[in-house]
């Protein structure tokens, strides 16, 4: 039986990826074989793409097209394959960000992310969208506590991830149901129980 594909989303800050070990561990506990993963990233050629995505001034188009390119090399050589042989598999974020950051954020017109999003799968979708949200400044406020240099998304200003994260209530809001919404501004424990709260209905 094919595997179940989940993405976590979220504005720079709202703290998915510090959940990404416990779900894959909570999902393997119930017997499912779990491929963890991320975006830009994934494989050898996409993990190379991220590094100049996150660090290199470019044109708009190049970044939209090179956020594509990884994830097409992701599906072919890593989704896809892992999907078939019935695992699982747990992306930290997918195309939903980019119709929040280069769509939202960047101003890229959304005919042309879905010609992409088309071009490279169809209409293939995550079974299941965890999007955790935050209020900008709050999200802001993290980042700045955070250890290390910002990256090149990180260091946009508030506009910026406004509008990014009005893009997202807008994919939520017309996802039919797929992107679940956690608010990532209670404590974590209470965050964790939202989420279990979703994987429990959605692995029913
Ligand atoms: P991360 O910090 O959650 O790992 O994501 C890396 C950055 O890449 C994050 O700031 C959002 C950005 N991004 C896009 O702009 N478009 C995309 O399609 C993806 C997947 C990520």
């Amino acid at each position: 039986m094919r595997g179940k594909f989940i993405t976590l989303e979220g504005i720079d800050g709202a703290g998915k990826s510090s959940h990404v070990a416990w779900i894959a561990d909570w999902l393997r506990a119930r017997g499912r074989d779990v491929l963890v993963t991320r975006e830009p990233g994934g494989t050898p050629v996409g993990e190379r793409l991220r590094e100049l995505l996150l660090s290199e001034p470019m044109d708009l188009r190049t970044e939209t097209l090179l956020v594509f390119a990884a994830r097409q090399e992701h599906l072919a050589m890593r989704i896809e394959p892992a999907l078939a042989a019935g695992r699982w598999v747990l992306s930290d974020r997918f195309t939903d960000a980019t119709f929040a950051y280069q769509g939202g954020g960047r101003g890229v017109p959304r005919a042309a992310l879905e010609a992409l999003e088309q071009w490279v799968h169809g209409g293939f979708q995550p079974d299941l969208t965890l999007y955790f949200d935050l209020p900008v400044a709050v999200a802001r406020a993290r980042l700045e506590a955070a250890a290390g240099a910002p990256d090149r998304f990180e260091r946009e200003d508030a506009g910026f991830f406004d509008r990014v994260r009005t893009a997202y209530h807008a994919r939520a809001a017309g996802s039919s149901g797929r992107i679940r919404i956690v608010d990532a501004g209670q404590r974590p424990d209470e965050v964790k129980k939202q989420v279990e709260e979703v994987l429990l209905s959605f692995c029913e």
